[in-house]
């Protein structure tokens, strides 16, 4: 799948068209001359812009493993007797993985709902026949109005940003979808490319992996009125820790309760190089081309320093 935009580009050290100049999330983009040699000298140059969508990914990963197990483990902790009974809300994903950590508790289809807002994946999911109930809708749309009845788990593995997620507890709590006694893991970028997710960032120290874990920790439980948080886990994983999860019990009560908190780096193996020339390339393209230092292009492409110094130090060696 291809989509292209038409811009124009005064600068001599364009790339060729051969390469691949931003590796964004979800799509490789290059540019491609569009004006012809020809065309007279002072003419700016037309580029066009090329977009590629990247391979899906997949969840089968051993970070979002061991997210899962950990859920799992959270669940029947707490609820091990009554999972029957239990009345469970989540993103279960096109792979439908995550399903598999509540049917071995023994949670029914019937109390589950899986919500699911890409279309493509809704219908993937659909064809499975999964048997909970399956909505094509966007977590935040499901959300807004009054739950008829409140969820003992919420697993919600977004693909969003912070800035767009940071109150979205707070409206899960007054909406009453959290159950007395539930079971909560919010999954979130870190990255700050967005100006809202700067704007909620500014000014907090978000140096480390472990600050950035802790930072979302406290932004997005701030004003739970009426609820303790009893257990948290602060994750902080995939290859560039660029995704933080927040994974806890918490428990409606006006006493007291300690939190303990663990903190946990998880990490899946770098993918195989073959996978990652497109964004070598482009790291390569933005540090020949801009000269830039390896903590820009890290903030251009959305990496921490260490992982744009590893790539560009691959990159130099000839991939
Ligand atoms: C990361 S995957 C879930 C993976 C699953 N937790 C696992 O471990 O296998 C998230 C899925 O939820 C969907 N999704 C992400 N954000 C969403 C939102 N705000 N509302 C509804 N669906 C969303 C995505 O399209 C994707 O299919």
């Amino acid at each position: 799948m291809s989509k292209c935009k038409m811009f124009t580009c005064h600068d001599e050290r364009s790339p060729s068209s051969k390469t691949w100049c931003v590796a964004h999330e979800l799509w490789y983009v290059k540019l491609c001359r569009e004006t012809k040699r020809s065309q007279t000298k002072r003419a700016p140059v037309k580029y066009k812009e090329i977009r590629i969508k990247k391979e899906k990914k997949s969840y089968n990963t051993l970070a979002k493993a061991k997210v899962r197990s950990l859920i799992g483990t959270l669940v029947a902790k707490h609820f091990g007797e009554v999972a029957h009974q239990l009345r469970i809300l989540f993103l279960p994903g096109e792979e439908n993985l995550e399903t598999q950590t509540y049917y071995d508790l023994g949670a029914c289809p019937k109390n589950m709902v899986g919500l699911e807002r890409e279309t493509k994946e809704f219908e993937s999911l659909q064809a499975k026949r999964v048997g909970y109930h399956l909505l094509n809708t966007d977590v935040l749309e499901f959300t807004q109005h009054m739950a008829e009845q409140p969820f003992q788990v919420i697993s919600l593995d977004l693909m969003g940003e912070l800035g767009t997620y940071h109150d979205l507890l707070q409206k899960l709590v007054a909406n009453g979808f959290v159950a007395d006694n539930c079971v909560v893991y919010l999954n979130l970028q870190g990255a700050s490319r967005r100006p809202e997710t700067i704007a909620v960032l500014n000014g907090l120290d978000v140096s480390t992996v472990e600050k950035r874990a802790k930072v979302f920790h406290d932004l997005l439980t701030k004003n739970l009125t009426g609820f303790k948080i009893q257990t948290s886990f602060q994750l902080a994983y995939d290859d560039s820790n660029l995704m933080v999860g927040l994974l806890m019990f918490m428990k409606r009560t006006e006493d007291a309760v300690t939190e303990e908190t663990t903190f946990l780096e998880l990490s899946d193996p770098e993918p195989a190089s073959e996978d990652r020339m497109p964004e070598a390339q482009a790291y390569d393209f933005i540090r020949r081309n801009r000269g830039l230092s390896s903590y820009t292009v890290a903030k251009t492409i959305g990496r921490r320093p260490a992982s744009a110094r590893a790539m560009m130090a691959w990159v130099s060696r000839g991939y």
